[in-house]
């Protein structure tokens, strides 16, 4: 279920977390953290900035004791998986990034050194490989070689 966990409605992260405790109670497993749609307004209590409201996902999961999903300018894979092994949420979920680039989740797995392109079509799959074997770290690398000739 997604809440607008924090909102400028007389709404905030303690009543969201009372409602997931009785969510949890009647079957509800995992809360989708959002933050300022109840007025239909994009508000939040925490400054705009990288995962923004992951606060939110991590005050209920400790407070009410449900999983929860984190969203909020969640971009780059090893953010994405410090929210996940620092306990902060059960499950991350992006949507202007997939937006931005909808391969995220390939290129997340290559930066991972996994085989991203297993989840490409077979036919670009292979030659993603192919490229991949054509230049050192060219998928897991997040910077530049120096010295790059372009
Ligand atoms: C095109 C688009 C449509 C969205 N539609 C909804 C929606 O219907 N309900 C909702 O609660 N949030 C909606 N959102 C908000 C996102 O689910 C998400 O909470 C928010 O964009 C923050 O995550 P992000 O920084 O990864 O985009 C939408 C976002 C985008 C970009």
């Amino acid at each position: 279920m997604r809440l607008s966990v924090d909102d400028d409605a007389g709404w905030g992260p303690a009543e969201s977390v009372v409602l997931a405790r009785e969510l949890k109670a009647v079957g509800v497993d995992v809360i989708d953290c959002s933050a300022g749609g109840i007025l239909a307004r994009p508000v939040s209590s925490t400054p705009i900035g990288y995962g923004y409201q992951v606060p939110f996902a991590q005050k209920l999961r400790e407070e009410a004791g449900i999983k929860t999903m984190a969203v909020g300018l969640i971009v780059h894979h090893d953010q994405a998986e410090r929210i996940l092994s620092e306990g902060r949420a059960d499950l991350v979920a992006l949507a202007r990034e997939m937006l931005h680039n909808p391969n995220w989740a390939v290129d997340a797995a290559c930066k991972f050194g996994l085989d991203g392109y297993a989840m490409t079509p077979p036919a670009a799959g292979w030659w993603l490989q192919k490229r991949v074997a054509s230049v050192p770290n060219l998928a897991t690398s997040t910077s530049r070689p120096t010295g790059l000739v372009v």
